[in-house]
């Protein structure tokens, strides 16, 4: 087709326009430096579940004046926001359903470390205010939170609720406040304000995976936000806020039901696909992410076991493609080559599948999918010692918290490589009550592979700040120090049960009460992985997986059973008081109001209008039934009134039978 140049120019003008806003858009990005990058990392856990961890990372400049620039290209104004009016200089919230299996996922990683969270929600915030201000301003905090994320976060609000642990978690950073609500139910509702967080939502890029049946039908599904500014290390000119974004889930890939050779395939590793899992495939990227990437990670039990595989296996073929060569390799088949493979500099390493999400159009569709071809088992690997915490005693009167510690694999990998004379295992406690299970700390007592042991023997430091009635929590920070040959440890505690008043037990007070997770860390054990390459570092993600954090472990949840008073007893009261007042003044109103000469009067009329009426319906029946009646004309009255009354009563008959029926039918359905 031949455009008449006049035609042309205009659209050139326009073209070239289109040309150069993806340029004038990039460099408003890039100008106004803020970047934000979208990562998933999946890997498959020793129980036949697979762990799918979403990674989104927002970051924005602070301007010299100390507030941000006022308008965003893609870090949330409402965060910032919130950052600029409570000065928070770090905070974390979230929402979690399930309990992080430590025993089979693993405790000795970054994800198990940072990721894993007690049920609920879970809230900290360090402040840069002074100290006598810290509360007020936590107190606004959690209500703005509240609003935001659709959470009844505004009942961390009360003192009861929140504790300022000193320095057994998050130490050395400031004015902390810490508070938890185990009984949150953690739904949908909270997820969507948290999605309104990212820039592209879930509309396009990774987040558009995220489906919801999915998600919620899961083991584990922990969704947290991160919110860190780095001003912290002096430079005020290169300062920043970092916004993290997580969603943890942990899935069961769908099991294929094939029957021929079931006894065999029991043991093999369920085959999973990002469509099987999530029910849809990638699209694209989020276009406004500076990286999007795909990660595939196999732990370090898992790449030995691998090779093991991999070298019987060479026996029969001469052909060695050796232990870095993944891709043919015997275990299993990836449905999409990696583009990159990052590999541990350890002895015994971990792989992690590198797949870049730009190189795919629109067209075109990735969906990784990885079949296990044999069955594997390898384990995670655990926190020095595994944690749990339970109940002892019985009644309604007392009992006692009991913290026991066991060593695993890890201690025994600690002890090799300290193979001093006094090697020492640190672990820091912190266990906050409510006020109402009253804690006599005096009664701690030790035991160490079961046998009692004085207590100052092992505790390093402790910091205890008693609970007081309706004002705040009890909380207990402990440091202690066990030989590395220690195999167990059980700390107890005693305490009583308080009473609450009427109007502080919750909705459901049967259920029982909630202590909230103790949380214990190691802080001489540091989660990291550790790849050779520098590229690493560009990924958030990666960095974060580099990171050396501690290792943390939270314990359950106690369900704490208090005396509570039958909340049915107030209602049968009222009700059978009701009951009787009603009688009683029904029938005075009705004594009161009979007049017995009036009455008379009226029942010797209603003698005399008796005839009349009975005359009057049995016209009106006749007429309505027409032609029959005028065959009952010749009829005496009496005769007439007892037909009509034949002919209506089977029908009244027949209605009381139907309503009856739907009676019992309504009953027996509403069931
Ligand atoms: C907290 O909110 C209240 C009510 O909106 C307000 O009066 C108070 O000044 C706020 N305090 C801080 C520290 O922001
Ligand atoms: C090993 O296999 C590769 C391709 O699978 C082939 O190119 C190579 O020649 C083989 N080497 C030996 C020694 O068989
Ligand atoms: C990684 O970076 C360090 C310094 O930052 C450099 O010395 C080293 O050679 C780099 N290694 C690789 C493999 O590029």
């Amino acid at each position: 087709m031949a455009l008449s140049p006049k035609a042309t120019l205009p659209i050139s003008l326009l073209l070239l326009l289109l040309l150069h806003l993806p340029i004038l858009f990039s460099t408003t990005v890039s100008g106004g430096e803020e970047e934000f990058s979208e990562e998933l990392l999946l890997k498959p856990l020793p129980d036949r579940k697979l762990l799918t961890h979403f990674h989104f990372q927002s970051e924005a400049p602070i301007t010299h004046d100390g507030s941000f620039a006022t308008h965003h290209h893609l870090f949330p104004k409402a965060i910032s926001q919130l950052v600029r009016k409570f000065h928070i200089k770090a905070m974390e919230l979230s929402f979690t359903q399930g309990r992080w299996n430590y025993e089979r996922w693993g405790g000795f990683d970054p994800i198990s470390s940072s990721n894993a969270k007690p049920p609920g929600v879970e809230l900290w915030a360090i402040f840069n205010v002074p100290p006598h201000q810290v509360d007020a301003y936590w107190k606004n905090l959690t209500h703005a939170l509240s609003g935001l994320f659709c959470a009844s976060i505004n009942f961390l609000e009360s003192s009861t609720s929140y504790s300022a642990p000193k320095w057994a978690f998050q130490s050395a950073l400031g004015s902390l406040r810490y508070g938890t609500l185990p009984r949150e139910a953690v739904c949908t509702e909270n997820l969507t304000p948290w999605l309104k967080l990212l820039p592209c939502r879930d509309k396009a890029g990774l987040s558009a995976l995220m489906d919801r049946p999915s998600i919620y039908r899961s083991f584990y599904h922990s969704q947290r936000l991160h919110l860190t500014s780095s001003s912290a290390g002096g430079d005020v000119l290169n300062s920043r806020i970092i916004l993290e974004q997580t969603l943890t889930v942990v899935l069961q890939p769908n099991i294929p039901r094939a029957g021929m050779n079931y006894v065999s395939e029991t043991n093999i590793q369920p085959s999973w696909s990002l469509s099987s899992i999530f029910g849809r495939k990638l699209n694209g990227r989020c276009v406004l992410a500076k990286s999007s990437t795909v990660y595939l990670q196999l732990e370090r039990g898992l790449v030995t076991q691998l090779e093991n595989l991999q070298k019987d296996t060479a026996v029969f073929s001469a052909n060695d493609t050796g232990s870095g060569d993944f891709r043919r390799n015997v275990g299993f088949e990836l449905s999409v080559n990696p583009s990159k493979v990052h590999t541990e500099m350890e002895k015994s390493y971990s792989i992690l599948f590198e797949y870049p999400i730009k190189e795919y159009k629109d067209s075109e569709q990735f969906d990784l999918g990885l079949t296990w071809k044999h069955p594997l088992v390898w384990s995670s690997p655990h926190a020095p010692l595994y944690a749990s915490r339970f109940l002892t005693g019985s009644g309604n009167e007392r009992g006692a918290i009991a913290i026991s510690l066991k060593s695993t694999e890890s201690t025994q990998g600690f002890v090799a490589t300290n193979n001093e004379e006094r090697c020492k295992l640190q672990v820091d406690i912190l266990q906050i009550v409510p006020w109402y299970i009253k804690v006599y700390y005096h009664t701690l007592q030790i035991f160490v592979d079961e046998k009692p042991q004085a207590v100052k023997d092992f505790v390093e430091r402790m910091r205890v700040s008693p609970s007081e009635d309706k004002v705040s929590p009890g909380m207990m920070e402990l440091v202690l120090k066990f030989p590395c040959e220690t195999k167990s440890a059980v700390l107890n505690i005693d305490f009583d049960k308080g009473f609450l008043h009427i109007d502080e037990y919750p909705p459901d007070a049967n259920q029982g009460f909630d202590i909230p997770s103790a949380i214990i860390s190691f802080p001489e054990f540091h989660a990291g992985l550790r790849f050779s390459d520098n590229a690493t570092s560009e990924s958030p993600l990666l960095s974060k997986l580099q990171e050396k954090s501690h290792v943390l472990s939270y314990s359950e949840v106690l369900l704490v059973p208090l005396t509570t008073p039958d909340f049915s007893m107030p209602y049968n009261v009222i009700t059978i008081t009701c009951t009787v007042f009603a009688l009683y003044f029904g029938s005075l109103l009705n004594v009161l109001r009979r007049r017995v000469g009036e009455e008379e009067r009226l029942l010797k009329n209603k003698d005399a209008n008796k005839g009349l009426l009975y005359l009057a319906l049995t016209k009106l029946s006749a007429k309505l039934r027409g032609r029959s009646s005028e065959s009952a004309q010749p009829l005496s009255p009496s005769s007439s009134s007892s037909s009509s009354k034949s002919s209506i009563s089977p029908k009244l008959v027949l209605k009381v039978l139907l309503v009856a029926g739907i009676a019992v039918a309504w009953q027996y359905y509403s069931q």
